[in-house]
């Protein structure tokens, strides 16, 4: 844990150069804006510590697979998100000598990433090697206004000298990526041109054929007036510069703006890039910095307006929150359904920038309750439109008749995922897909969903967990042997309670699916029936299924059992471990955390997370108490879920523990990784712990629940939620909950099951003491 930036309210800030914490720096302080991001590198040379990395969101790469020893049914590739094009970059000579942070003494170094308008920003006194000071002020920006710009304002002024600066703006597409297995390179050139004021470069990646094009122009200014300057282009391989020389005075301000433009063959047909790039950077040119950054503010205060949550009384919880859901609108802004949420988003390699369950798991209640419907609706088509691959993938397991298991890890529909404990067996995350279906209808009521998409991929998904069990007569019940659960600490175990659980659900919901769209068209459902070849006796199969499924138990404890030889283990609870031997996977052998009792993340507490409402609150309370004293939760995305359930439980104390531990996850390098990326996917999970943990906010029957309740150090906090058009803040304070209803749709809702309507822009004020606590 590292506690070097400061609290701020709508900022991070570190104040002070903490050359030994860059590459974690680098991940906290990245940009993104949905189309493509950033990690924070700096402008001008840096040979300190450093990670390069600029990404284009849906351009990928197929690395070829590395294993050990091969495994029939590994995919042939990892698909990875690519680094590429650098148009950040800004060399700086001071009278001759590179300007390089790593060789200078560096005084008043302070960054900040402005979360309330969307920028980054730099600013440092710095004395090279010959004596030479200059003040710098770096701000840049990637637009959500207009997706395809990013623009730099840089100024370098002279406090010791007059003299020349040497400024070369460039675009650098020579890259690699940290994580390529054979350290090859993913890009060819194309095409590059670099002229007087202005140079640009296209690359296409190999194997897969994307092509990028990134543009640059620039312009200097001196005492706030643009000045005419000598510039000579440079060009070399995958590599276009400008070199500026400017004259500059002591105690004088010279700014150089790079505007930059970044379009792809995703958006663009080939021959169109270098025009469209063109196009961009006209625009750019034309409104200038100051009002592409003022243009930039506008549109993040209306991020805000739907999505911010306020905190009083605790501003490094205020901070957590606003960063989390800054990385989240950064991340995906779901405009365009080939793309989705990379656990570590714009921020680092890591993962490969690919699709997990994460995303239904995790974000998708994030984007309902936040976002415009078609966000969540395109994460769900972006499933749909890869079902013929899921289908694929099953194949190549050896399933049939139209089974669909979908990647653990995908970019395009395909597996990439190759550890076979993992690939083969953590096939729970079918099951995150059918629920995410499910919770969408639940939040939007948009059921007509089932018969567009939703239907075909639930039925694909069910044929595959018809397959995936067997009757085991010795317990003349349907058991799933070698899987692996949420929890990775242990694999190839039989009969983990949640992955049955889901399965089963699975095969109910798809039956419940397939009837609906046969009751409201039977149009369509036939036309369904003869596109998969379905047949009745199917639903048969899945009924029996449903009914004698197998669920490990320990009726003494009364308690699920994660899987059927969990008690065989030797119990041990974490909080009996060593301080030394964490976390586990940095000082234990993996057979010694395989063979140990130790629970990585959520997994019966998954199940009970997603199904509360088939569970009464002590058969919650009871697995709670059993399952959280042995769980780790050296996975990020665990301590939400857990949040969420001590709230629940009406363990406040322990909810606000885990919600710190989410929020504040990457701010203050929790789990020793935020180098490698932040955990982007959990940032939604940490907006669940607030929302959902202590707003208790649920959907039942299609009307919203709430069950607010404070946490102590907290003078009120206040959310907001778009539901089936109606737009809510919620605010709880000391005293009560208020509920503005801020559209015109009049709405009614539950609070401590007491039924509320709010009318169109008004309130509703519910003290303290009108509230029956169910707890
Ligand atoms: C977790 C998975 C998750 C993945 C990506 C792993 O550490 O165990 O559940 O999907 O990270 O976030």
């Amino acid at each position: 844990m590292k506690q070097y930036l400061e609290i701020n309210e709508w900022s991070i800030v570190e104040e002070g150069f903490h050359r030994e914490h860059n590459k974690i720096s680098e991940s906290v302080f990245s940009l993104g804006n949905g189309r493509f991001g950033q990690r924070a590198n700096f402008e001008e040379d840096f040979t300190g510590e450093t990670m390069q990395g600029n990404y284009v969101a849906g351009v990928y790469y197929p690395d070829k697979t590395r294993v050990g020893w091969w495994k029939n049914g590994y995919p042939e590739y990892f698909a990875k998100v690519l680094n590429a094009t650098n148009w950040v970059g800004i060399k700086v000579e001071v009278e001759g000598e590179n300007f390089d942070l790593e060789h200078c003494e560096v005084k008043e170094f302070t960054r900040e990433l402005n979360m309330r308008e969307g920028y980054l920003l730099r600013s440092f006194v710095a004395k090279l090697k010959n004596g030479k000071e200059i003040k710098v002020i770096a701000q840049r920006f990637c637009s959500i206004v207009n997706d395809d710009l990013g623009a730099i304002r840089y100024s370098v002024t002279p406090l010791n000298f007059s003299g020349s600066i040497k400024f070369t703006p460039y675009l650098d597409g020579d890259i690699k990526n940290q994580d390529a297995n054979y350290d090859e390179k993913f890009w060819d050139e194309v095409s590059k041109t670099a002229d007087a004021g202005s140079a640009y470069i296209t690359l296409k990646t190999r194997k897969t054929g994307f092509e990028v094009c990134t543009g640059m122009r620039f312009s200097v200014s001196q005492n706030g007036q643009t000045i005419n300057f000598e510039s000579k282009p440079i060009a070399r391989e995958k590599f276009v510069a400008n070199e500026i020389i400017v004259q500059a005075q002591q105690g004088e301000e010279t700014v150089l703006y790079k505007y930059a433009a970044i379009v792809s063959s995703l958006n663009h047909a080939p021959a169109d890039l270098l025009a469209a790039c063109k196009k961009g950077l006209d625009l750019a040119e034309r409104k200038g910095y100051e009002t592409l950054l003022q243009e930039q503010a506008a549109a993040w205060a209306t991020k805000w307006e739907e999505s911010d949550i306020v905190i009083e009384g605790d501003a490094a919880a205020q901070q957590a929150i606003r960063f989390n859901i800054f990385q989240l609108n950064q991340t995906y802004t779901g405009e365009d359904e080939r793309l989705n949420i990379g656990p570590k988003g714009f921020t680092g390699e890591k993962y490969g920038g690919s699709t997990y369950w994460d995303t239904e798991a995790y974000c998708i209640p994030f984007y309902l309750a936040t976002a415009d419907q078609k966000v969540a609706k395109n994460l769900l088509l972006y499933r749909h439109k890869q079902l013929d691959r899921a289908i694929e993938n099953a194949g190549k397991l050896g399933f049939k008749d139209g089974a669909a298991l979908y990647p653990m890890v995908t970019m395009n529909g395909e597996e990439c995922h190759n550890e076979w404990e993992i690939t083969f067996e953590e096939i729970h995350r079918n099951g995150a897909i059918a629920y995410a279906i499910y919770d969408y209808i639940r939040y939007t009521g948009d059921e007509s969903y089932l018969t567009e998409a939703g239907a075909e991929v639930l039925a694909g998904i069910a044929r595959f967990w018809a397959q995936r069990v067997n009757w085991s007569e010795d317990r003349q019940k349907y058991v799933m042997l070698g899987v692996t659960g949420p929890n990775e600490y242990e694999n190839n175990v039989n009969n983990n309670w949640y992955t049955n659980y889901i399965a089963s659900w699975c095969l109910e919901y798809a039956a419940y699916a397939l009837n609906y769209v046969n009751g409201q068209t039977p149009d369509k459902y036939a036309a369904l029936v003869s596109k998969i070849n379905f047949k009745t006796t199917e639903l048969e199969k899945w009924a029996h299924i449903v009914e004698n499924m197998h669920y490990p138990e320990d009726k003494k404890l009364g308690v699920y059992l994660q899987q059927d030889g969990y008690l065989d283990k030797e119990q041990i609870l974490v909080k009996d471990l060593p301080a030394a031997d964490r976390p586990l996977n940095q000082k234990w052998s993996w057979d010694r955390i395989l063979r140990s009792c130790f629970i990585k993340q959520a997994d019966v507490l998954q199940g009970l997370f997603f199904f509360e409402d088939k569970f009464d609150v002590e058969t919650i309370r009871r697995n709670f108490d059993f399952y959280e004293p042995r769980t780790v939760h050296e996975s990020s995305l665990s301590p939400c879920v857990h949040a969420i359930l001590a709230a629940k439980l009406g363990d406040e104390k322990r909810a606000y523990e885990f919600y710190l531990r989410t929020s504040r996850l990457d701010l203050d390098d929790y789990n020793n990784d935020t180098e490698d990326g932040c955990h982007t996917t959990s940032m939604a999970g940490t907006w669940m712990s607030v929302v959902q943990g202590f707003g208790g906010m649920r959907v039942r029957n299609g009307q919203l629940h709430f069950a607010p309740f404070i946490p102590g150090k907290w003078n009120s906090f206040s959310f907001k939620v778009g539901f089936r058009g109606a737009l809510l803040k919620v605010k709880t304070h000391r005293n009560g909950t208020s509920i503005q209803n801020q559209s015109n749709k009049p709405i009614s809702l539950f609070v401590y099951e007491q039924e509320y309507t709010v009318g169109a822009n008004s309130e509703v004020e519910i003290k303290k003491e009108d509230l029956v606590s169910s707890k």
